[in-house]
């Protein structure tokens, strides 16, 4: 009889259809992990999980918001059908009104998309992923930014989800210490991205690196225990990335 091979690493993420969620998803899915992608536009994200699935391996593409409940029940099911889960990658964000305006010149409903999706979107996807993480030894991983520390004009309600997750992150570290499974939070710096572009029209990117700057982080992020990096703050392109403060 043949033994069954090891099952591979699975990892859950959000905002996979582009940017450093594309590149993050393309970078696992060459280490040999099998991915559940997410992302509202579905011909975006078909695109992206095409590409990778022509290549091999499982990539299961799932379209839809973060902020809807529903939505995270498929997620969360589809995590469930590949037998584990490594990574729960938080990335999908938005930044609030694009090209960036003032925060008091926000419509109010944009405060509640911000937070909800960068903020509350995230824990919410935590709660139901903790299980199959603390099996795994795996991983909450929450996209922050240098806006939750740093002040910018325009940056407003972005900074203060980013800044509220950071925190978040901080206590669901210290409430599952010891569990198996480990949060962290990863301030990427700034990529020439679409979201990116769209938040500035008019600044020139051309000196911004791509999202492939991150992989080193990336890399070494997978070499590590949730123990290790628990509750931990990384800048992604300010390696050395360890000790980290906690
Ligand atoms: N780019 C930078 O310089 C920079 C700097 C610091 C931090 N970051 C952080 O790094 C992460 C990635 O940034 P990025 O620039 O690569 O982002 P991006 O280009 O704006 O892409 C955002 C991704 O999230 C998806 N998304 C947005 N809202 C969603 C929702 N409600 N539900 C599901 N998916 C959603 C988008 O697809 P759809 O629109 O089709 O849903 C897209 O796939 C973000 O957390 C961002 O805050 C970026």
């Amino acid at each position: 009889m043949t033994e069954p091979g090891p099952v591979s690493r699975v990892a859950l993420i959000t905002g996979a259809s582009t940017g450093l969620g594309e590149t993050l998803a393309s970078h696992l899915h060459g280490l040999g992990w099998s991915l559940v992608l997410t992302a509202r536009t579905a011909a975006d994200l078909t695109a992206v999980a095409d590409r990778l699935s022509g290549r091999g391996g499982t990539v299961i593409a799932v379209a839809g918001d973060v902020g809807d409940a529903a939505h995270r029940e498929r997620l969360i099911a589809a995590a469930d059908s590949l037998g584990r889960l490594d990574w729960l990658v938080n990335n999908a964000s938005r930044i609030g009104v694009s090209p960036i305006r003032p925060l008091l010149d926000h419509p109010a409903e944009v405060f509640d998309e911000v937070l909800r999706t960068n903020v509350a979107a995230p824990l919410a996807l935590a709660q139901p992923a903790l299980p199959a993480l603390r099996k795994s030894g795996g991983l909450v991983v929450n996209l922050s930014s240098v806006a939750a520390v740093e002040v910018f004009p325009c940056a407003g309600i972005y900074a203060a989800s980013k800044a509220a997750l950071d925190q978040a992150t901080r206590v669901l570290a210290v409430e599952i210490a010891d569990s198996g499974a480990g949060a962290v939070s990863v301030d990427p710096g700034d990529m020439r991205t679409r979201g990116y572009e769209q938040a500035e029209p008019g600044f020139d990117l051309s000196g911004v690196p791509g999202p492939e700057v991150t992989l080193p982080f990336w890399e070494w992020l997978t070499e590590r225990s949730a123990d290790e990096v628990n509750g931990r703050r990384y800048q992604a392109q300010s390696g050395p990335w360890e000790p980290g403060p906690r």
